[in-house]
């Protein structure tokens, strides 16, 4: 289970203070999967970078299977969100050099060791490029393949670790309608299999309304839509 409680952020830039986000809660069971929309600048990257543990909040918790990731030190939280959250980018963020099989490979390589299994980690990379659709992509580099195939490799990465929470920001923001309808099917067959608790934050109405719930960030709180 996911919970945040009163959850606020405000950054502090050289003109004052700004102010984005401002007692949001929000509560996800197991296998739940949300959409999240809002304007653009309204703080939905900001609150999805503090759903995966990646910046803390001003104020407020954020806790994940009674975990609060953010009361970690550095070491644990950096093992926490490799074990526990799988993350999507709007610009899949692959690395170039490497191939697609050792882009969502490269979780593995940092997991926690007694963690690391080389032989079955790259099973387990064959069978979700595989789920994917990216079986015969495996020696691909990111350069080499289309945008909607640079999201499957980037969600197959996001899933290598069997994460308990997936967060993807505007996974198909930069993708034709008909190849983000695919992303988004695939996101939503692999959410189905895999238990997971997903949120997709997307701009596209259409995409939303896929989901099972959605929310609004606005006014710097998050509201049911
Ligand atoms: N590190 C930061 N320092 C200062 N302001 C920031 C920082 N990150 C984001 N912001 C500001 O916070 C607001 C919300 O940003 P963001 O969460 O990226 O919005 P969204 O994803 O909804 O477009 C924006 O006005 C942005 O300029
Ligand atoms: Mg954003």
């Amino acid at each position: 289970m996911l919970t945040i409680d009163k959850v606020s952020k405000v950054y502090s830039t050289p003109r004052g203070d700004l102010p984005i986000l401002d007692g949001v809660s929000l509560t996800l069971e197991r296998g739940q999967a949300a959409a999240i929309m809002g304007p653009s600048g309204s703080g939905k990257s900001t609150l999805l970078y503090i759903l995966g543990a990646l910046d803390p909040p001003s104020s407020g918790t954020v806790t994940l299977d009674s975990t609060n990731p953010y009361a970690l030190n550095e070491r644990d939280q950096a093992a926490f969100r490799n074990q526990h959250v799988g993350f999507v980018f709007q610009d899949h963020s692959l690395l170039p050099q490497c191939s697609v099989l050792e882009n969502v490979l490269t979780p593995t390589l940092v997991a926690p060791a007694g963690q690391k299994n080389g032989v079955a980690d790259e099973k387990q990379a064959r069978r979700i490029l595989e789920q994917v659709g990216l079986a015969n992509r495996l020696d691909h580099r990111p350069g080499e393949l289309s945008g909607g195939e640079k999201q499957r490799a980037a969600i197959a990465r996001a899933l290598i670790r069997n994460p308990t929470l997936l967060l993807c920001d505007e996974p198909t923001g930069n993708l034709d309608a008909s190849i983000a309808d695919s992303v988004a099917d695939l996101l939503l067959d692999l959410h189905a299999a895999n238990n997971t608790i997903l949120l997709v934050v997307t701009h596209s109405a259409t995409l939303a309304e896929r989901f099972p719930s959605r929310y609004r960030v606005a006014d710097r709180a998050l509201v049911s839509a």
